[in-house]
């Protein structure tokens, strides 16, 4: 396993493995690897000759008053079970190679895909992730690129630029990955304490209780929101800052379950923000 922090040579190594007939498999990450990573880092090692990490906490998608400053980091433990999923490259690059001093390039995804659910809570943070996702691919040159469901959003736009730019990428969404108890998997999970812990619970609760109502035969899209909002209210700690029931591909909200519907969440347990999803009727 090579890890490269120079874009040049990161570069020039994968275009040699292209030239040489090799598959790039590529999972972006921000590091502080979990389970969700691994299995995304699994999944590539099956599909590409050559797998890549990239390790890089992206400060352009972090709004002001975000976490980027005590974003969880710890790269000796990442390189390590970054080895045992037999990783062949880690990208490594810092934020001054990334985004020199005159860097004036964005990539946006215009429209409603970004401007709703975490779009309305993190206006720029989309903006970010486009940008650099995008440049990553000009570096990495991956022929196929693995991004967990848990962030549902984040990969409706990244397949969303990857169409409208025509980039040679395949995206492969894999399924989130949770504690035994449910909670799914983020390298955010640290900060919470004991007790906030047992209330962000109160997610994948929520899911259950509303897919069993689904179940039970309730489609109306307003009655299962309002009994998700009463479970998530009952936590002391806990702020939503949405719940809504989406379609999956073009997450508009619904008024009425179908089997495309989705459910979003995302509430703040004492200063932790954490996210999820899942199908409804399913
Ligand atoms: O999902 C993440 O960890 C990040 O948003 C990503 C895709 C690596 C871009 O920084």
């Amino acid at each position: 396993m090579k890890i490269i922090s120079n874009i040049k040579d990161m570069q020039t190594r994968c275009l040699a493995a292209r030239a040489a007939g090799q598959t790039i498999a590529f999972v972006p990450t921000m590091g502080f690897l979990h389970e969700g990573h691994l299995s995304l880092l699994r999944e590539g090692r099956e599909r590409g000759d050559l797998l890549a990490l990239s390790i890089f906490v992206n400060p352009t998608q972090f709004g002001h008053g975000e976490d980027l400053d005590r974003y969880p980091r710890n790269f000796e433990r990442d390189e390590s079970l970054a080895r045992e999923c037999g990783v062949d490259l880690i990208f490594y690059p810092n934020a001054e190679a990334i985004y020199p001093a005159d860097y004036a390039t964005y990539v946006t995804v215009e429209g409603p895909l970004t401007t709703t659910l975490e779009g309305t809570c993190r206006p720029t943070h989309f903006r970010g992730v486009t940008t650099v996702v995008a440049k990553l691919f000009v570096i990495v040159q991956p022929h196929v690129a693995l991004f967990g469901r848990k962030d549902f959003q984040q990969l409706a736009v990244i397949r969303r630029m990857t169409l409208d730019l025509n980039l040679p990428v395949e995206i492969v969404g894999m399924p989130i990955v949770r504690e035994t108890d449910g909670l799914a998997m983020s390298s955010r999970n640290v900060y919470l304490a004991e007790n906030e812990r047992k209330q962000a619970l109160a997610l994948i609760d929520t899911l259950g209780l509303s897919v069993q109502m689904v179940r039970d035969g309730e489609r109306n899209v307003s009655k299962v929101l309002e009994s998700a909002r009463q479970r998530l209210h009952v936590e002391p700690d806990l702020t939503i800052d949405y719940v809504k029931i989406c379609h999956a591909q073009t997450l508009a909200e619904v008024e009425t379950v179908d089997q495309e519907s989705v459910m979003l969440l995302a509430v703040s347990v004492g200063k932790t923000r954490l996210i999820d999803n899942g199908s409804i009727l399913c």
